[in-house]
């Protein structure tokens, strides 16, 4: 009787989050479904909703912060400069849903769009682990390793390109060692 119990809360639990997917490369996405043209890109151990599966391409969901004096680029929360999607400067994004921002924060939105089929992971543990050893094997070489924690979020971005080709780190990889730093970052808080 209590296992059963047990069963239908993890169950119920299981159903009831959204099914939530994570890329460990930067996924090309698409404004039509059919569109050689990629229109934007997102970015690695961002979490999004496959909703259709079509060809070699998927629809997914998309969902984030935008700030709106820069709207063609989707933040992972309302206020750090952490990209999750970004477009190119001219695409009009099509958002399913728009929340209006509070005091200054920034507007949540959810984006439906084309990306390329690939195999997703269920969470971003493994991801992020490897983003870590990646930072931790490479960064520390000619000088002490500057810890996760050592800058901002906003700053990550620019001091990983300044060193990047410095290091053996693949370009394939650059972003989701990005992403790494900026969530494990001093200031980093969850945005959901
Ligand atoms: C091949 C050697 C080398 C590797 C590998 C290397 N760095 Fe550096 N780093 C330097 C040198 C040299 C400096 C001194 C400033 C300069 O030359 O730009 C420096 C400076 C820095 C600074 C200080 C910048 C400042 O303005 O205070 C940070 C932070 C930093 N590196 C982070 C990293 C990170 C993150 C990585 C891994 C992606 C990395 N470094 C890999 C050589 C390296």
């Amino acid at each position: 009787m209590k296992k059963t119990l047990f069963y239908f809360i993890l169950v119920s639990f299981l159903w009831g989050k959204e099914n939530l997917v994570y890329s460990d490369e930067v996924l090309s996405l698409y404004s039509h479904q059919n569109d050689k043209k990629i229109s934007g890109r997102l970015l690695p151990t961002n979490a999004f909703e496959v909703l259709k599966e079509e060809g070699d391409k998927v629809f997914i969901k998309i969902t984030g912060y935008v700030n709106p004096k820069a709207p063609s680029v989707i933040y992972y929360n309302d206020y750090q400069r952490i990209i999750v999607a970004a477009f190119s400067k001219n695409t009009k994004l099509d958002f399913s849903q728009k929340t209006a921002s509070k005091s200054g924060k920034w507007d949540k939105v959810s984006l439906e769009i084309w990306a390329d089929k690939k195999e997703f992971a269920k969470d971003n543990q493994a991801m992020l682990a490897k983003a870590k050893e990646q930072f931790t094997n490479n960064c520390g070489i000619c000088h002490a390793l500057h810890r996760e924690k050592e800058f901002n979020a906003n700053a990550w971005p620019a001091i990983f390109k300044s060193m990047a080709d410095r290091t053996g780190i693949e370009k394939k990889d650059r972003w989701l060692v990005i992403e790494y730093l900026q969530k494990n970052a001093k200031d980093f808080k969850k945005g959901k």
